[in-house]
């Protein structure tokens, strides 16, 4: 099976976190007038970007449910900044430098004050930051925004370190362990590929780990071009369930569980009895790990061959995703965005 990229992961998470600039705090900019110091305290971090790039912010977000994070982590999937918010800390993700959202968002930011940090591999969000001496991380190619995912995570990690956010250090090695693990677990991913095989995948999960069911649905998307729903419990207890009796499409249940989900794992196994209860029959996928981000790395890396794998079964090319382009090329086309 080709598994793309996903053999560099470790590689690409060591690799990105060299290119952090040492001297972050020590940046002072002086944009348009206004004063903006690396330096200030922070009491939110803001991570913006789209897709693959975006949904950095919703696994940092997992974690902070399980790590002490000084403040808020805020994730912006949108062309604009959030209001009001006070002292933000900005982290602007895009893969390729071109998505039009994030640059936009980057542009609001400083042009509000904030400090900014952008992470990309080059394209116009490097230029238009590195001109007004922005700093920007620079990380290394892959074969898609999606493929890189440790590329563009392993740097915040260390961002969010030097702005004393949390304490990361200790725990970067084995979030590459939790990768190398996944990678053993080929021949099961491809028998769970084989088992969502003609249904509308339903994935749950727990609020502390949305990132891993909302990236398994955007891998499911990219990769297999492959329709499907995710489920956040609590909230999907109260609402998404009670479509569990639908007979018009075939829905394939996919309950994820962490080994030390923050909201532990009871709620979820009641889920489990009830959606049982009414003829459908979940698959369990028990995630592996020791410490939080070797759990979710675990998670991201093993879902995603999942999906590799179904693309496999189903004959669909994984890697390009052209209706993501022919849209971009339209919204550019019809000047949708000033960047
Ligand atoms: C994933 C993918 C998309 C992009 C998204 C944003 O492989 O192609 O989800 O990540 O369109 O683009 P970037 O990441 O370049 O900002």
């Amino acid at each position: 099976m080709n598994l793309i990229d996903y053999p560099r992961w470790p590689s690409l998470a060591r690799e990105s976190i060299l290119n952090v600039p040492m001297d972050l705090r020590n940046i002072r900019l002086n944009i348009d007038g206004k004063v903006i110091d690396y330096n200030g305290e922070i009491d939110s971090v803001v991570i913006t970007g789209m897709g693959g790039s975006g949904v950095v912010g919703d696994i940092i977000n997992d974690l902070c449910w399980f790590w002490d994070c000084r403040v808020p982590i805020i994730v912006s999937k949108n062309m604009r900044l959030p209001r009001r918010l006070s002292r933000p800390l900005v982290i602007a993700i895009s893969y390729s430098g071109n998505t039009a959202e994030t640059i936009m968002s980057a542009n609001e930011a400083l042009s509000r004050g904030y400090p900014v940090i952008g992470i990309t591999t080059g394209g116009k969000l490097s230029a238009v930051l590195g001109s007004k001496g922005v700093p920007v991380v620079l990380i290394p190619k892959a074969s898609a925004p999606r493929y890189g995912l440790p590329a563009l995570l392993y740097p915040v990690l260390i961002i969010l370190e030097r702005f004393g956010v949390t304490s990361v250090a200790n725990e970067l090695e084995s979030g590459i362990a939790g990768i190398e693990n996944a990678l053993k677990h080929v021949d099961d991913a491809v028998n769970l590929a084989r088992q969502l095989v003609n249904s509308i995948p339903v994935v749950w999960v727990t609020e502390s780990r949305r990132g891993v069911g909302i990236r398994f649905k955007n891998d499911l998307n990219e990769n297999a071009k492959y329709y499907s729903v995710v489920s956040v419990v609590p909230e999907g207890a109260h609402n998404d369930i009670a479509a569990v009796t639908t007979k018009q499409v075939g829905l394939r249940h996919v309950a994820i569980m962490g080994p030390n989900d923050y909201e532990g794992g009871l709620y979820e196994e009641v889920l489990i009895d009830v959606v049982s209860s009414f003829g459908a029959k979940p698959i369990i996928i028990r995630l592996e790990g020791k410490t939080p981000l070797e759990t979710e790395m675990y998670g991201v890396t093993y879902l995603g061959i999942v999906t590799l794998a179904l693309a496999g079964l189903l004959g669909v090319e994984p890697v390009s995703t052209e209706p993501i382009d022919r849209l971009k090329n339209l919204l550019s086309e019809r000047r949708v965005f000033q960047v």
